[in-house]
């Protein structure tokens, strides 16, 4: 049985004050909420605050309720890389886990299959659970390519999905589902999701977790989390409100 993940991506929103004051909420919530893991991304500039009081509450339950995620990194070691964050900085704030790949750093930030692949493989040498996003755009879509695309993305990172021998979380985020309200039919998006499943390595097939993403909200959430091969969401905007996101957890659990 592979035990459901919901995963909050903030974006850039929270990236102060606020944000140790959300992943509280999330974590006190979440630590009610049983049989769901709950990861929170927040922004670079809030990871080692929320991380530390994450772990400070982890101390008083005798368990951490919430994992840290970063959103990105830079897939070297160090050097001159002015504004990039490697995956051991990532580590050393505390983080456990790291979102790869998402459709606005392929779309905005010019991040390629090859350059995702990679990222995968260094955040998994750096003891960092990738999040590993693929997904097509609306063109993509139209045109009958959702399986190509998301099969190409997915086959990409064979290699480090291989080498992180089933701990690399996919995030199947259809690119016009994203932010719009318009989210993938829960048939639809179980279709994709099998496909990504066949197309994996024996060995990792049963293992690997796959999330949807894209505009999942409460009240679609536990349509969307019922279906056989969804093991859980990456879930943007109803991520930043507490309670909303509280209803989700409860919908996986
Ligand atoms: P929304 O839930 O806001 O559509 O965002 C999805 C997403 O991009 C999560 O990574």
């Amino acid at each position: 049985m592979r035990t459901k993940l919901i995963a909050g991506n903030w974006k850039m929103f929270h990236g102060g004050a606020s944000g140790v004051e959300l992943a509280a909420e999330v974590a006190r919530i979440a630590a009610r909420v049983p049989n769901v893991e709950c990861v929170v991304a927040p922004p670079f500039t809030a990871l080692a605050a929320v991380a530390q009081m994450v772990s400070e509450i982890g101390e008083q339950l005798g368990h951490r309720p919430i994992g840290v995620a970063a959103q990105n990194f830079y897939p070297e070691e160090k050097g001159a890389f002015t504004g990039e964050i490697s995956a051991r900085m990532i580590a050393e704030a505390g983080c456990h886990w790291v979102i790869v790949g998402h459709s606005e750093r392929r779309q905005l930030f010019a991040e390629t299959d090859a350059f995702v692949a990679k990222k995968v493989g260094v955040a998994i040498e750096n003891g960092l659970h990738p999040i590993f996003c693929v997904g097509e755009t609306l063109e993509e879509r139209g045109a009958g390519a959702t399986l190509e695309v998301v099969l190409r993305q997915v086959n990409a990172a064979k290699e480090a999905l291989t080498a992180g021998k089933g701990g690399v979380v996919i995030a199947y985020e259809p690119v016009w589902a994203i932010g719009t309200g318009k989210n993938a039919t829960p048939a639809d998006a179980q279709e994709v999701h099998a496909a990504i499943r066949a197309a994996l390595e024996p060995s990792l097939r049963e293992r690997t977790r796959i999330l949807y993403g894209g505009s999942v909200k409460p009240d679609n959430a536990a349509a969307l989390l019922g279906q056989p091969d969804i093991d859980g969401a990456l879930v943007g905007g109803a991520s930043l409100d507490a309670a909303g996101f509280g209803a989700i957890l409860r919908a996986a659990s």
